[in-house]
């Protein structure tokens, strides 16, 4: 029996739609009637005895929001003809991202629409994001029909409304069906009252739509996950396959590195195999020495994926935290997480209309095209080749949360033209030469703070001693370098890059940078330190609260932003984040500007940045 069941064609699919529109009535009808609701679910049936095809899906879905991290809930039901399963996520708008992780998978989606308001924006995004993620086929559910009296007129309208707008977007197969999901009518037998409508009924459509999947196609994909050196004469390359299949003999190639072999065995727990397809743990030996490390990949030689380390993306933001290009993000892809940022946002696309919009940032829910930049280069094939080495999210450092689901269009080739020009002198003999250990001291805190003033004593000091030092000012580099940027949030991102950049190149001439910037955001002081040596980034926290530092209002500038002269001001209407866990933190209530720099100086010698008593 369940040989039998294993056998049968599987189709996975995803509703879309609120929950007003009907969608977990409907999921509840299809698990209900086709007689695969667990007997604990029944218990949510009704006073009148009939179920309350909701309470099937929602009670679930409550259950979910104590256990907080899943959020899409996948079930499984089948008939005599077919395996399904759905992946039911919530309806609300802030939930795009559940719809996004459960369509990654699917291969057909469920589009709910109330008949009464026909094809809202949600119903177009829900649409677009489908696409972009690579499904071709849509059975749309015009629902509610009981309350637009079974009106084919009402149904034909929409129909074309939708029919019109999908033409943009890239599916191959659409199915409107008017549907009432709390009757059943259309669900899984026809409906009597809608004797205008000849096509299928949903659980008809769902159990004989072809699905085209072209993955069998699709080159051997298979990410190492560790070498097993079992014994000296042993060497296997452990994972799991992600795409394609290999036999035995089969030549692969090894990517990054180019070279070939042929497969001499495949292992696994039970036994060697002669084939091995898509989702299979194996171990694979081969029939020569190469020299393959975790993270590389095994692949067939034909359509072999290739490797870049800067990408053409389509994104889906999903953070609450808008998406600020230059900022530093993790990219996870297969097995592989590396430091990633979007270089150039190019637009973001309307979904109502599919327009071009010029924008700085991506908030909530927007989808966008841009280029990325990554750490270092993966393997990949693009999105539409296969959805699985071509997909990514984007992960927040400091949160550790998902903020974005992205598809890899192509590699662009300008950087890998870039080398790195080997310098006869480097940064130990300059600062060998300079007899100091560079270092860059970081300043941040409030406009107004004695972040200059202090820096400046410091610096007085450093080159008493014959330290070579420069310092960097805010309000200095915004006279040239960073003259293009202002104060909203992407402005300042940029403008900590740059600096950020610009105190690396220092460093590395062997100086003792000074960085006085507001530098508000822990995002960014953060990529700044990652961009040093380990012990090379000293933050300090110019400790003045907001009371004082408007209070001394040393350049008139908070006066002004209170009378909305200034838009943007930090501490006024822009945030500052304070640094958690700064290398030095000076108080400038208790202390005045003079003790503030002993105290750093102190440091420098305690740390050895500079020898005691110089
Ligand atoms: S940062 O936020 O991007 O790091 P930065 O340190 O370069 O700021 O520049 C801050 C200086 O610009 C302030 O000391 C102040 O003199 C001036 N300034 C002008 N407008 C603003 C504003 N809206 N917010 C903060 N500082 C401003």
């Amino acid at each position: 029996m369940a040989s039998q069941l294993d056998s049968k064609d599987l189709l996975r699919f995803i509703t879309c739609g609120s929950v007003d529109d009907g969608k977990s009535t409907l999921i509840g009808r299809l698990l209900y009637d086709s007689k695969q609701v667990f007997d604990d679910q029944l218990m949510h049936a009704d006073k009148d005895g009939a179920p309350d095809l909701a309470s099937l899906v929602d009670g679930l879905a409550a259950e979910r929001e104590q256990g907080i991290t899943i959020d899409v809930a996948y079930r499984y039901f089948s008939t005599a003809k077919r395996k399904f399963i759905v992946a039911d996520t919530p309806g609300h708008e802030q939930y795009t991202r559940n719809m996004a992780t459960g369509a990654s998978t699917a291969d057909l989606a469920v589009l709910l629409i109330d008949a009464r308001y026909g094809v809202q924006v949600q119903t177009r995004r829900h649409a677009f994001i489908t696409s972009l993620l690579g499904i071709k086929h849509v059975v749309v559910a015009i629902n509610k029909m009981d309350l637009v009296e079974f009106s084919q007129k009402e149904f034909n309208q929409i129909e074309e409304d939708f029919r019109e707008f999908a033409d943009g977007l890239n599916f191959t197969d659409i199915r409107c069906i008017p549907i009432c999901a709390t009757d059943g009518d259309n669900v899984i037998k026809s409906s009597e009252r809608m004797s205008w409508y000849r096509g299928q009924d949903i659980l008809s459509t769902l159990e004989s739509v072809e699905i085209n999947r072209d993955e069998t196609s699709l080159g051997f994909r298979f990410p190492v996950q560790w070498v097993n050196r079992a014994n000296a004469d042993f060497r296997g390359y452990a994972g799991t396959i992600y795409a394609g299949e290999i036999s035995k003999g089969d030549e692969i190639i090894a990517v990054p590195s180019g070279k070939t072999a042929r497969v001499e065995r495949i292992v696994t727990m039970d036994g060697d195999l002669n084939r091995a397809v898509t989702h299979q743990a194996v171990t694979l030996t081969l029939d020569e020495k190469l020299d393959i490390s975790r993270g590389d990949f095994i692949c067939t030689k034909v359509n072999a994926p290739q490797h870049s380390d800067q990408f053409q993306a389509s994104i889906l933001w999903m953070g609450e935290d808008k998406l600020f290009p230059g900022r530093g993000y993790l990219l996870k892809t297969c097995n592989r997480t590396v430091p990633a940022s979007v270089t150039d946002l190019k637009y973001k696309v309307d979904v109502n209309d599919f327009t071009h919009i010029s924008a700085k940032t991506l908030a909530l829910n927007e989808i966008g095209i841009c280029n990325l930049s990554l750490g270092k280069s993966i393997v990949f094939d693009a999105y539409k080749g296969n959805r699985t080495t071509g997909s990514f999210i984007l992960i927040d450092r400091h949160t550790n949360e998902t903020v974005a689901a992205g598809m890899l269009n192509f590699s662009l080739r300008r950087a890998s033209n870039l080398t790195w020009q080997k310098l006869e002198v480097g940064k130990a003999e300059r600062a060998e030469q300079k007899h100091q250990k560079p270092a860059v001291l970081w300043f941040t805190g409030l406009s107004g703070s004695g972040k200059s003033t202090i820096a400046n004593l410091v610096e007085k000091r450093l080159f008493d001693m014959g330290k070579h030092t420069y310092t960097l000012d805010g309000d200095n580099v915004r006279h040239g370098l960073n003259k293009d940027l202002g104060f909203t949030d992407a402005d300042r991102i940029e403008n900590i890059r740059r600096i950020g950049e610009t105190a690396k190149l220092m460093a590395d001439a062997g100086l003792v940078v000074l960085v006085s910037f507001i530098s508000p955001f822990t995002a960014e002081r953060n990529m700044a330190r990652r961009l040093m040596e380990d012990g090379e980034f000293i933050e300090i926290h110019v400790n003045t609260p907001l009371a004082v530092a408007e209070q001394r209002d040393v350049k008139g500038l908070y006066a002004k932003a209170r009378a909305g002269k200034i838009k943007n001001f930090t501490g006024i209407d822009s945030e500052y984040q304070e640094p958690k866990n700064p290398e030095i933190v000076v108080d400038t209530v208790s202390l005045t500007p003079e003790q503030s720099a002993e105290k750093i100086v102190t440091y420098l010698e305690e740390n050895r940045y500079i020898e005691i008593g110089e």
